[in-house]
């Protein structure tokens, strides 16, 4: 699954070119951060249309679909290799505080000479990924929840992937006038939080419940869901990595379940009967756009029907943070009142967080 891209970008469809898209990824990664990767993918992009390494290694790719993120894919199977430690010189690279453009294609290069086979396969798995960093943007939402009910929480995310951001309760947040959460937490997302308001401190937060879905779960506490997680992190976003690391450790001192199950079955069942003395929290981030337009529906119609059965001791919320152009949108709606409102606006991986008026 993708990185949770903007809209302005994810409206760019695969012209059939490899270099194209290679350089489409390229633009994107300079963009939010990733001189690396950009480095990386324009040479990369210039060595397809020489019909270099990089054309013969994702040939048979030119029709895939642009959700599957083929550029992604083939910057997360090189580095499955380095976090393997088959690959230390390119992960001296990767790891180098200065960035050295054509070292670190040269290195790149004979990484993929000399893992050609190993890597036509690994190019085939999915991107997946689990920001920790975007419970940042949701806090404010199970604040305010936690705050307007004063009852324990019920979680239920959709599209969870490993399940880390269930435990977003366990992570410290650190920005400008505003701290919450456990001071000696391993985990700390520290993010840019704007303007003058600051989230609703709720007095105390108890999680009752914390379940999710996904189609297709990665384990956090197994070895192999562990690299896929990490492995799509772009290696020079260091503070992003680290927090990922330190949520992955976590994980095994707070277990959640996530069922491996489309989102609409999942909430039917889950919704079916409301949870007297507890507020239940429906959400998800950036994940909407996975849905079939049938199930973004069903979603929809179950959420309003489970939300006209609410009432003030078996409340319902949703919050969701979701794509709407450069930043997401994080929004609310509460029952039994149906109120629906903006909670903030956040960047795509969490950081900044704008508190809407
Ligand atoms: C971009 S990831 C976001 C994961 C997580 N919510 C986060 O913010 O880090 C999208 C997730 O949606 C899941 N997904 C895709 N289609 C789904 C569906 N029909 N039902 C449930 N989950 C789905 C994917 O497997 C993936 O884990």
């Amino acid at each position: 699954m993708s990185d949770g891209r903007g809209s302005k970008l994810r409206s760019l469809e695969p012209t059939g070119s490899i270099a194209e898209r290679l350089r489409i990824q390229a633009a994107y990664c300079e963009q939010i951060g990733s001189p690396l990767y950009g480095g990386l993918l324009e040479r990369g992009a210039a060595d397809a249309e020489a019909g270099g390494l990089v054309a013969d290694l994702l040939r048979g790719h030119e029709q895939d679909a642009a959700d599957s993120m083929l550029a992604l894919r083939l910057m997360g199977a090189v580095n499955r290799l380095v976090l393997r430690g088959e690959e230390p010189a390119l992960a001296d690279l990767y790891a180098a505080a200065e960035r050295d453009p054509e070292a670190e294609w040269a290195e790149f290069a004979t990484v993929l000479a000399r893992n050609r086979e190993q890597l036509r396969d690994l190019v085939d798995l999915p991107v997946q990924t689990n920001e920790v960093g975007r419970c940042a943007a949701l806090l404010p939402g199970f604040l305010a929840v936690a705050a307007a009910t004063g009852l324990p929480l019920r979680l239920l995310e959709v599209g969870s992937s490993a399940g880390l951001n269930l435990r977003w309760d366990s992570y410290r947040y650190a920005a400008k006038d505003f701290t919450w959460g456990p001071a000696g937490s391993p985990v700390t997302l520290e993010f840019e939080l704007r303007g003058e308001r600051r989230p609703e401190p709720a007095t105390a937060i108890e999680v009752a419940v914390r379940r999710g879905c996904d189609a297709a779960p990665v384990e956090a506490t197994a070895a192999a869901g562990r690299e896929t997680l990490l492995a799509y992190v772009w290696p020079d976003q260091r503070p992003r990595l680290d927090r990922l690391r330190a949520a992955l450790q976590l994980a095994a001192d707070v277990p959640v379940e996530v069922d491996r199950e489309g989102a609409a079955s999942w909430l039917e069942r889950q919704l079916a009967t409301p949870a007297a003395g507890r507020a239940t929290v429906v959400y998800h981030s950036i994940v909407l756009q996975y849905l079939s337009e049938e199930e973004r529906a069903a979603v929809h119609d179950l959420l309003q029907a489970a939300g006209a059965r609410a009432t003030p001791q078996a409340p319902l919320a949703w919050l969701r943070m979701e794509p709407a152009g450069e930043m997401a949108e994080v929004r609310l709606t509460t029952w039994p009142d149906g109120e629906d409102r903006l909670v903030a606006r956040a960047g795509y991986h969490g950081s900044p967080v704008e508190p809407a008026a």
